[in-house]
């Protein structure tokens, strides 16, 4: 499987398939990297890995969609599979979404449908939510709007403040990614007709990561 991966930060989570895909846990090769950032964390890693990388500065371009252009050209030339956004801080636009459906993923730190958007950890406090965690979707015009495929969840605390719940979450939603990924490279998962087809089946709701790591119906 040959996917490009979006980023626009630190890129923890590319770094965990880079590192699932060394410890050969994950057959998959990651063909390019996309970033809006030159400064993002995560093209040390995909440099230090020999991953090519594309720099698609947001700042060069006056319209949103001429941005998600030129991103899509780079993308078309490497002919991904899969695409998954790992930390990619732009809103794409419904041409963009549109070009790569059933082939485009993104991580965001809820449990979607709740808290779309930015700042989910601190909105999970606000709203006394009793669970919070991550989810990995299909991407469709809207933020963060598509269907699920696999979530992780995890309690919050009586003392738990924003940042003790990310990184709380964080090493999970590594291998929340890995998992999903891993479910992409063997073909047991695809987007038709507005549905997730997991191993033949409509999948109805999201596949939850245990505590073995695994994702199960
Ligand atoms: C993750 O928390 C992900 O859920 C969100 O952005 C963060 C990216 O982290 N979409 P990193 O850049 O992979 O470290």
């Amino acid at each position: 499987m040959k996917a490009a991966v979006l980023i626009s930060g630190g890129g923890s989570n590319l770094k965990a398939l880079i590192d699932a895909i060394g410890s050969g846990r994950l057959d998959l090769e990651i063909v390019l990297v996309v970033s809006n950032r030159e400064d993002a964390g995560g093209v040390d890693y995909a440099r230090a890995a020999d991953i090519p990388v594309s720099i698609v500065s947001h700042t060069a371009f006056e319209e949103r969609q001429k941005h998600d252009a030129a991103v899509a050209e780079v993308l078309l030339g490497a002919e991904p599979q899969l695409i998954i956004l790992a930390g990619y801080m732009r809103i794409l636009g419904d041409d963009f979404t549109r070009r790569f459906h059933g082939r485009l993923i993104n991580l965001h730190p809820s449990l979607l449908p709740l808290h779309k958007g930015l700042d989910t950890y601190r909105r999970v406090l606000r709203a006394g939510d009793s669970e919070y965690g991550a989810s990995i979707h299909f991407v469709n015009a809207g933020l963060d709007a598509g269907p699920v495929i696999s979530q992780i969840t995890l309690a919050v605390l009586a003392d738990d403040d924003a940042n003790s719940l990310k990184s709380r979450l964080g090493p999970l939603e590594h291998r929340l990614l890995v998992a999903t990924v891993d479910l992409f490279c063997r073909h047991e998962i695809r987007y038709e007709n507005e549905q997730i087809i997991y191993k033949k089946q409509v999948l109805t709701q999201a596949l939850q990561l245990n505590q073995k790591g695994t994702l199960t119906v």
